[in-house]
């Protein structure tokens, strides 16, 4: 086992916490949440907060961060954007790749998602392809369907060395900030039609090794049954990752001991 397929158990705080709001989150979450080597512990703030986060985490190597968001591109004349390579440099390991909200709220595209995925490899940042289907899709039978497509788009032409060190986070549109989360069922289900799908594109080996996270309405109250549930490598939170207590709960739920 890899071992970031460890537990991985990461905020994502969307359009929330500017510098001050984020070095005064770590200097409450870091006495409640000690360092642990069985998890991974990942956070990404906006991209303007990520320095006084890494400044904050310095003391914390096992505290990891990543930004929501890259455009493909490494520099140019693309106002508004941010490469990979300069997220890099400003502490980020990790990098979002569509995130419901990029997709539904910002329109990006299938084709967006596969030449993010491939750019955050190019700047060395681990990719967390971000994947779900809508309550519509769901309702009309489609949970597979949807999320195929979005899995074999995003990693169409990437070599298979590139797909194992991917992570995935399934997040169902309808779970996303509702309080409605999927069942552990439902959340057990998808993930091994998608660990089916990636042992077609990168092998069995590779499948096994790559994390899949759960993401939608996770509380402190749900986080350990939703871990628990087969093929549930983690969870990628939102709203409740904004509490340093509250998401120090979910940091700390009981995980599988990884082999
Ligand atoms: P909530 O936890 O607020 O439902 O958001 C989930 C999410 O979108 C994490 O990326």
């Amino acid at each position: 086992m890899t071992p970031l397929r460890r537990p991985v158990i990461a905020g994502n705080w969307k359009m929330n916490k500017g510098p001050a709001a984020t070095r005064e989150f770590f200097r409450q979450f870091k006495p409640r949440c000690p360092a642990r080597t069985d998890r991974t512990l990942a956070f990404f703030p906006p991209a303007v907060s990520l320095m006084a986060a890494a400044e904050m985490a310095r003391d914390r190597p096992d505290l990891l961060l990543g930004v929501q968001n890259i455009y493909w591109k490494p520099e140019g004349a693309f106002t508004g954007e941010l490469s990979g390579a300069m997220a890099r440099e400003a502490g980020a390991r990790f990098t979002l790749v569509g995130h419901s909200e990029r997709r539904h709220v910002f329109g990006e595209s299938d084709d967006d998602v596969r030449r993010k995925v491939a750019a955050a490899f190019e700047a060395d940042l681990v990719p967390v392809l971000c994947l779900g289907e809508k309550l519509e899709e769901r309702k009309a039978g489609q949970v597979e369907a949807v999320i195929l497509r979005q899995l074999d788009a995003a990693v169409s032409g990437l070599p298979e060395a590139h797909i194992a060190g991917l992570l995935i986070a399934y997040e169902p549109v309808w779970a996303i900030g509702t309080g409605v989360n999927a069942t552990p069922a439902d959340a057990a289900a998808a993930h091994a039609v998608l660990r089916r799908r990636l042992a077609e594109h990168a092998g069995e080996d590779a499948a096994r090794s790559i994390p899949i996270l759960y993401g939608g309405s996770v509380k402190p109250e749900n986080a350990t049954e939703l871990l628990a549930a087969a093929d549930v490598d983690g969870l990628l939170v939102g709203g409740a990752s904004l509490d340093p207590g509250g998401f120090a709960r979910i940091a700390l739920s009981e995980v599988r001991a990884s082999g």
